[in-house]
């Protein structure tokens, strides 16, 4: 009997640097069942801050993926015309990318991935993370909300009393989101 080939899973890492040891928990677990392609934006590669030196994240994600981390526009463009994805993930989504994803701007490796993919009709699953989710980036997140092959990891409000603005993908939901995404559809509740 064939193989079944593993779904192909653009896993794009924006710069909020505090979920990297959950994200990369759920990068192990990920990288089991897809075929996975990272994407890091400029911030991400190029950034130690105290949560991790970026040289450790690449290695670390070269290692799950058996691929080079992508970083240039150039290096993501591809996805568009050779539609080389079946999926892609954000996560986490800063507010600088969401806001930038509302808007159309595309001028990162993760948001031309986003732009590049999306032209295919295929799933965007975006896991927001952003200290003014509930304030700035409200509108953002409506807005995306309501295009159409974007779908959201839930999230909630991490910190109330000390970040009352702040939202937080569950980035525990994120493999069922996927297989939900993958059939076309909005995992629930998106909010608790
Ligand atoms: C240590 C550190 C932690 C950060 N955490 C967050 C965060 O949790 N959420 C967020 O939206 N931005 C966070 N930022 C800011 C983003 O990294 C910044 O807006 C950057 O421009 C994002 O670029 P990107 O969206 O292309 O990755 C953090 C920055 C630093 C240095």
């Amino acid at each position: 009997m064939k193989k079944k080939e593993k779904q192909k899973l653009g896993f794009a890492l924006c710069g909020s640097f505090c979920t990297f040891e959950k994200i990369f928990g759920v990068m192990e677990q990920l990288a089991q069942t897809y075929d996975m392609t990272v994407i890091m934006s400029p911030t991400v590669y190029g950034t130690d801050s105290r949560f991790g030196r970026a040289a450790d994240f690449i290695r670390h994600a070269e290692a799950l993926s058996g691929k080079k981390v992508l970083k240039e526009l150039k290096e993501v463009e591809p996805f568009g015309p050779k539609a080389l994805l079946d999926l892609l993930l954000i996560a986490p989504c800063t507010g600088n990318s969401l806001a930038k994803l509302a808007a159309g701007i595309a001028d990162t490796s993760v948001t031309l991935a986003a732009k590049a993919h999306l032209r295919n009709e295929r799933p965007l699953i975006l896991a927001p993370s952003s200290n003014d989710g509930l304030a700035g980036n409200a509108k953002n997140i409506g807005e995306l909300l309501n295009r159409r092959n974007v779908y959201f990891v839930p999230f909630g409000q991490d910190d109330p009393d000390q970040k009352p603005r702040s939202l937080v993908a569950h980035m525990e939901r994120i493999p069922e989101t996927l297989l939900l995404a993958a059939e076309g559809q909005q995992i629930q509740p998106i909010l608790y």
